[in-house]
């Protein structure tokens, strides 16, 4: 495909993100408290991290944003499910998210389980509501998301519950826990821009192979803004991950050590991405900001 000629801000491309997600919550027949909720979790401030990344992606091998607005859209959707079921009692038993109550808490438990439930299955709609124009790309983006979305469950269970091979060394673990729990979504974000995008294999491998060391180190950072940041700036309680047992970079490589690996996981995704040129340099941007981040 030729390069587009006009690429949105990251503001504008959240605003059209945002707004195919009322077009969802206007598209369906819900309790309004179940629609209150699921408002509650999508439009709280999230930084919009995976649709941007499917959108820079996509528009990194020659296609436009608006190819990507509904995976953008499902992502996010994925995306802010697995949060709020992440805060639940019987999971991180979180009371604040991006600087409010989470769910749970503004509402009750029963309500954050079935909205997170109904974001779930909103996300597959969203696909085949807005659909892309391409119809077996149409059927690889619903399988990407599909597996991915299993794969963030997996990891949510090696998170909470462990049942890792036997032979795993705890390093293997923590790259199997976090692979799985926040990788595989954001490496969904990368395919499916390259998909929306009707990307050849080597380009698509190469965003897969980005947004997949980009989605460890994501998690590598979010892990030392645990140990390094105040509840006020990240708008999480910190300090509670050591507390919880958790298997983190920080844990098992100390401060330094997850500042090195962050660099390690950094420079993987930039030599992924160099062979695509000038339109991939948002997706060099994002990295680096994404590295440094302190929320
Ligand atoms: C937090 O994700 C959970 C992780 C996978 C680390 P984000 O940091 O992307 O959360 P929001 O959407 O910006 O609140
Ligand atoms: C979150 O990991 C992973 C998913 C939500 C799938 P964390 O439990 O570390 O995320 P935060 O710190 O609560 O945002
Ligand atoms: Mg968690
Ligand atoms: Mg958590
Ligand atoms: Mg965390």
């Amino acid at each position: 495909m030729t390069a587009s000629t006009s690429s949105p801000t990251d503001a504008e491309l959240i605003a059209s993100v945002d707004e195919r997600l009322h077009a969802v919550l206007r598209a369906v027949d819900l309790p309004d408290g179940l629609r209150d909720a699921i408002a509650y979790a999508l439009f709280g401030g999230g930084k919009r991290v995976r649709p941007i990344l499917c959108v820079r992606a996509c528009e990194a091998v020659g296609g436009s944003a608006t190819d990507a607005v509904s995976a953008a859209g499902a992502l996010e959707l994925i995306h802010c499910f697995s949060l709020v079921h992440d805060d639940l009692p019987a999971m991180d038993d979180d009371d604040l998210r991006r600087g409010r109550p989470t769910l749970h808490r503004h509402t009750n438990e029963a309500m954050a389980i079935l909205a997170g439930d109904a974001m779930t299955s909103l996300a597959f709609y969203l696909l085949a509501q807005w659909p892309h124009p391409d119809p077996a790309a149409g059927v690889e983006l619903v399988r990407t998301l599909s597996s991915s979305t299993t794969a963030m469950i997996a990891g949510q269970v090696y998170d909470t519950m462990g049942g890792f091979p036997e032979d795993e060394t705890d390093m293997q673990r923590l790259r199997r826990t976090h692979g799985n729990k926040t990788a595989a979504l954001l490496q969904a974000a990368g395919s499916m821009g390259g998909l929306c995008a009707r990307a050849v294999p080597d380009q698509l491998m190469r965003l897969t192979t980005y947004a997949y060391a980009l989605g460890l180190m994501f998690q590598a950072v979010d892990d030392l803004l645990d140990v390094t940041q105040t509840t006020e700036t990240v708008g999480k309680q910190t300090g509670k991950d050591a507390a919880a047992g958790k298997l983190t970079y920080p844990g098992l490589l100390g401060v330094d050590g997850t500042r090195t690996e962050i660099d390690k996981l950094l420079d993987q995704a930039l030599t992924a991405i160099e062979p695509l040129g000038p339109p991939a340099e948002p997706l060099r941007q994002m990295a680096r900001t994404l590295a440094t981040r302190d929320k």
